[in-house]
């Protein structure tokens, strides 16, 4: 699996976006559209990201009914994108429709990837109101090795989680794993953070970074330096 750094473009419109990826002269950084952008500006701003030659993780966190996850699918699938991805929650009968739904008649489709718990989801509150009693790390796993056995190819974990997912899914099954920031950096609200090299060292296939580059002094030196640590 070839390792990559996502930028997590949240911003919340195309202006913003665009005047960010201008800084961009050489390189074409894989990006990460969440739900605040393509909320506010709908599936054209992914259309103009693609035409620009950038590589898309949609990050949309799909969750319901199978029925209604295969046909959402199966629009996404038509706007090109790389990566997307949906909630192990839903079980595996919904990553199993969402995986029909996003194949292309062709046979090709983009990855994709399922969240297992978020992080910001704690032991405690994971015990007290969702009632699952088991340690959290033993649900990412369970949640990984469901994804896989739907045919999913990975999933979105913390870098510490990693290695597991890799022992437990084996060596090509995907990680995406954001919480990254540099040795000397502001950690803002991440809470389990690791820097580009540690992650690579734990086997993250993909880091998704967010504000160590958008809200950089000088962006693109700040990418290069993760593709440095992480890719080298
Ligand atoms: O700015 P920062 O590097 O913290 O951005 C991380 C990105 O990864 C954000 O878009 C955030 O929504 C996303 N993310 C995360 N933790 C998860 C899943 C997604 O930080 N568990």
């Amino acid at each position: 699996m070839g390792k990559d750094v996502i930028i997590a473009c949240d911003f919340s419109s195309k202006e913003a976006t665009l005047k960010f990826l201008e800084k961009f002269t050489e390189e074409k950084p894989f990006l990460k559209i969440g739900m605040e952008l393509f909320y506010a500006e709908g599936p054209s701003i992914v259309k103009e990201i693609k035409a620009r030659g950038h590589k898309i993780f949609l990050d949309l966190k799909l969750h319901d009914i199978p029925n209604t996850v295969k046909k959402a699918m199966a629009v996404l699938s038509g706007l090109d994108v790389d990566m997307c991805n949906l909630h192990a929650a839903g079980t595996r009968a919904m990553m199993e429709a969402a995986l029909e739904g996003l194949t292309r008649p062709d046979g090709t489709r983009p990855l994709l990837i399922a969240v297992t718990q978020l992080t910001s989801t704690s032991q405690e509150r994971m015990t007290d109101e969702l009632l699952i009693n088991e340690p959290i790390e033993e649900v990412v796993l369970k949640y990984a090795a469901n994804a896989k056995a739907a045919g999913l190819d990975g999933v979105v974990c913390s870098p510490l989680e990693a290695s597991g997912v890799h022992e437990r899914c084996g060596k090509e099954f995907v990680t995406v794993t954001p919480g990254v920031r540099f040795a000397d950096g502001d950690i803002g609200d991440q809470v389990r953070v690791t820097t580009p090299a540690k992650a690579k060292e734990i086997g993250s296939d993909y880091i998704v970074v967010g504000r160590p580059i958008t809200a950089a002094e000088d962006p693109v030196d700040a990418y290069r330096r993760c593709v440095a640590e992480f890719v080298g």
